[in-house]
């Protein structure tokens, strides 16, 4: 999963199709600058691009982020309001955990599917395999310091659903507009994934 950080909503213009190049039609738009929500209207605005907000941390955000297209929301950390409000307006979402007490309180909300933040900084794949034992239904998807190089260990994990980074859309690949670099890093990724899930 693409998590991007857009400084200027005009950066993003030649993104999805960028990504779309790299077989890679998905983009979490954190909530993070100014400029977020125009960039996620610009991304979401191409149908074929599945684009969700990230950094969700007020229910209030869930209603922009819906307004401005996106299909489902992420958050950093656990908050009930923000699942709460997702819930009322049928929009899919992902809560952060990085604690046994985050993941009681997600389950608590019926929520399985559990964004692990910071990953690499909570303790990695150690982390993961500590948490697998008392919550067997849960899946992750370690964000955080998740990278090529790393990518492949997490997805090997059985109870990884998917990874997340901005490795692919480094902010300094949208100023420099590399959607060429952005389009190579993509396909990288996805031949990690399918590697890494025979
Ligand atoms: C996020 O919000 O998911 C993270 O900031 C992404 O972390 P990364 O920049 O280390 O990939």
């Amino acid at each position: 999963m693409p998590v991007i950080v857009a400084e200027d909503a005009d950066l993003v213009r030649g993104l999805a199709a960028a990504l779309k190049r790299g077989g890679l039609p998905i983009a979490e738009v954190t909530f993070r600058t100014p400029a977020s929500l125009a960039a996620l209207r610009l991304l979401a605005a191409d149908g074929d691009l599945l684009v969700g907000a990230g950094t969700v941390t007020r229910p209030d955000q869930v209603d922009l982020a819906r307004d401005a297209g996106a299909r489902f929301v992420v958050l950093p950390g656990f908050s009930a309001r923000v699942v709460d409000r997702c819930r009322e307006l049928g929009m899919p979402v992902v809560p952060g955990i990085s604690t046994a007490t985050d993941v009681i309180s997600a389950l608590d909300r019926d929520c399985e599917l559990l964004k692990f933040f910071p990953a690499e900084a909570s303790g990695g794949l150690e982390m993961i395999r500590a948490l697998q034992g008392p919550f067997p239904q849960v899946r992750f998807i370690p964000t955080g310091g998740v990278n090529a190089v790393n990518a492949g260990a997490y997805l090997r994990l059985p109870s990884v659903a998917a990874v997340g980074g901005s490795w692919m859309v480094a902010p300094a690949l949208l100023r420099d507009q590399d959607f060429a670099s952005v389009s190579r890093l993509a396909e990288e990724a996805v031949r990690i994934a399918a590697e890494a899930r025979p």
